[in-house]
């Protein structure tokens, strides 16, 4: 079993590597905006305080390497986002569930995409996981397109079933065999 606390994994651009306590100060300059809350489930707030970012990083780290496999990227040596994925539960335990975000300021240069493939290939080489889920708001044509370029294929698209601050949308499920 590898030591996932140590693990680094490089892209042409990031770093990728788990989360560390003394990343919480850094979370909030990136994290802090509707345009990623709008998108994820109300476990990502907004506004996204120091107090969040602890919640997140403890999350994080707790069952890290066996039950969850969650990276803080790094660009140029600053923090921009994250990716990562976390085991399905009874008979979906050989699955994971893949989630990412990118402050807004590094939107549109295919850093998700870049992060997203290696967080695949690390899933696919170093954990037994065999099969990668993963679900984006109606609103989102981004993350689908993100899915789409890291593998993923869609599996269905469950009509009305994501109301967020008021809004009511579809959510798209996708999902890729390791
Ligand atoms: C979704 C998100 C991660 C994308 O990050 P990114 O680094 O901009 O993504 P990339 O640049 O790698 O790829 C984005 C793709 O979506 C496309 N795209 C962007 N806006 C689009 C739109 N409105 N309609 C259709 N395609 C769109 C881009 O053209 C690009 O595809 P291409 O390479 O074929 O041109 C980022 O917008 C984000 O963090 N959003 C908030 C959180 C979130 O949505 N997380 C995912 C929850 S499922």
């Amino acid at each position: 079993m590898n030591d996932f606390s140590r693990t680094e994994r490089t892209t042409a651009r990031c770093l990728l590597r788990p989360w560390r306590m003394a990343d919480i100060p850094l979370i909030p300059p990136v994290a802090n905006t509707r345009e990623i809350s709008w998108n994820t489930s109300f476990r990502f707030p907004h506004p996204f305080d120091k107090a969040a970012a602890e919640r997140l990083v403890l999350w994080a780290r707790d069952g890290a390497g066996e039950d969850k496999w969650q990276f803080a990227i790094f660009l140029d040596g600053e923090l921009v986002g994250s990716c990562g994925a976390i085991r399905g539960a009874d008979v979906e335990a050989h699955t994971a569930r893949v989630g990412y975000w990118f402050g807004p300021a590094y939107w549109g240069k295919g850093l998700a995409t870049e992060a997203v493939n290696e967080l695949v290939r690390y899933m696919r080489e170093e954990t037994a996981v065999e099969q990668l889920s993963a679900s984006c708001f109606g609103w989102n044509p981004a993350s689908r397109r993100v899915l789409e370029k890291t593998g993923f294929r869609q599996e269905g698209l469950r009509l009305g079933v994501v109301r967020k601050w008021g809004k009511l949308t579809d959510l798209w499920i996708y999902g890729q065999l390791l």
